[in-house]
């Protein structure tokens, strides 16, 4: 079979030190870590210490991460401002795209950091404006995900800065995924760090692969109440639809990332009195059921954008930004395995099985 119906399934295109996933036992190991041992633990910084380390020609210690990443957010809200109000018009993950691509290969500041400072000030700026309210200025006191919120929501909780970090830790690194492939092609031109990062973008946009949370919400909407779990999935198989939230090109059992996210979820609830977490369980229960009947020779189980959707709502982010949302904790993988493949890594240049006409 060539790879074109494959879509490299399998195939191995590079090295890395960075991530391990074992797809049948369900673990994700980030640089020696299993993701249940940071997901909770961890502060942003110090995900993108362990995932920098050693990678850039900086020393990456969380102190002087958080003191970076605190100058880039600053840089990059004073840098962006006059695109806030033209971007926040188009859907968010366009006025992201193209916000960061407002951003120069000859800039002084880091571009691990500045990338990543450029995502978590576009989004809320872009946010607020889009509701009518003024951008709320960085702050270069406060760690990337407290500066985040204020920045999205003027006050937050502790609740919520722990779930979102939560969050942003366990999505920060994934291996080659989609839109990582296509960073570590593009770094693998020397293009840089910006344009890698832009063309991971633009591939995590896709619904196969960070779109689905989205609609996982309008999936439970759609649902409403417990005893239309059974008939609604059931007519959606049969229409020839996916249900999203579910199934995965590695993990073919649960997703590792679903537990931590539920746990996070639930703690959440707990100071919020999220009503849905209940409806979700009696579907995920139910569609793992229901997906089995109808592709028995699948081994379908629950992704990491089914909790997502469930996390995201509950610390009241719109739905229309959860993909955005989700390249503030990927860019740390990505920037990582940029810097990795122009350290280690060769022009990737495969080959195409030519099934043409000849003269
Ligand atoms: N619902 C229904 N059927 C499904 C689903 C699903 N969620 N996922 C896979 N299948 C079916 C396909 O229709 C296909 O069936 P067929 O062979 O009878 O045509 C078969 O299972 C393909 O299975 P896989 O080879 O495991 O799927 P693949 O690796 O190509 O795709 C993917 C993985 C894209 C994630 C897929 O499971 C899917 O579309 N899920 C829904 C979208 C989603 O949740 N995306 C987020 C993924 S996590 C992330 O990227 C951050």
């Amino acid at each position: 079979m060539s790879n074109n119906t494959t879509g490299l399934d399998g195939v191995v295109v590079a090295q890395t030190q960075l991530c391990h996933i074992d797809g049948q036992k369900g673990q994700l190991i980030i640089k020696g870590h299993s993701i249940e041992s940071i997901a909770n633990h961890y502060s942003f910084e110090q995900a993108a210490s362990l995932l920098w380390h050693d990678l850039s020609n900086l020393e990456e210690t969380p102190e002087l991460i958080q003191q970076g990443l605190a100058q880039a957010r600053q840089f990059c809200f004073q840098e962006l401002s006059p695109f806030f109000q033209f971007g926040a018009s188009l859907p968010l993950i366009e006025g992201l795209r193209m916000g960061l691509s407002r951003l120069s290969d000859t800039n002084k500041l880091p571009h691990h950091y500045l990338t990543t400072a450029a995502i978590a000030v576009l989004i809320p700026a872009l946010l607020r404006i889009k509701k009518q309210l003024k951008p709320i200025a960085p702050n270069p006191a406060f760690d990337h995900v407290a500066d985040f919120l204020t920045m999205l929501k003027g006050i937050f909780t502790q609740e919520e800065h722990r779930a979102l970090t939560t969050y942003l830790v366990s999505v920060s690194e994934h291996s080659l995924n989609a839109s990582t492939f296509t960073a570590r092609v593009i770094a693998s031109t020397q293009a840089g760090i910006i344009s890698s990062v832009i063309g991971a973008l633009c591939a995590l946009k896709g619904p196969l692969h960070g779109g689905a949370p989205g609609p996982v919400l309008d999936m439970l909407d759609a649902i409403g109440t417990s005893d239309n779990i059974e008939s609604w999935l059931h007519n959606e198989l049969l229409s020839g639809k996916r249900l999203m939230g579910f199934g995965h090109r590695v993990y073919k059992v649960r997703d590792p990332r679903a537990n931590v996210l539920k746990e996070a979820v639930s703690l959440l609830q707990q100071s919020s009195h999220h009503p849905r977490l209940e409806l979700a369980e009696k579907v995920e229960l139910a569609a793992i059921k229901i997906l089995k009947q109808h592709k028995p020779d699948r081994l379908l189980q629950t992704n990491v954008e089914f909790y997502t959707a469930l996390l995201l709502e509950t610390l009241g982010i719109p739905r229309g930004a959860f993909t955005a949302i989700f390249s503030t904790g990927r860019v740390l993988g990505w920037t990582a395995h940029i810097m990795e493949q122009t350290q280690t890594g060769r022009l990737m240049r495969p080959r195409a099985e030519y099934i043409g006409t000849m003269d």
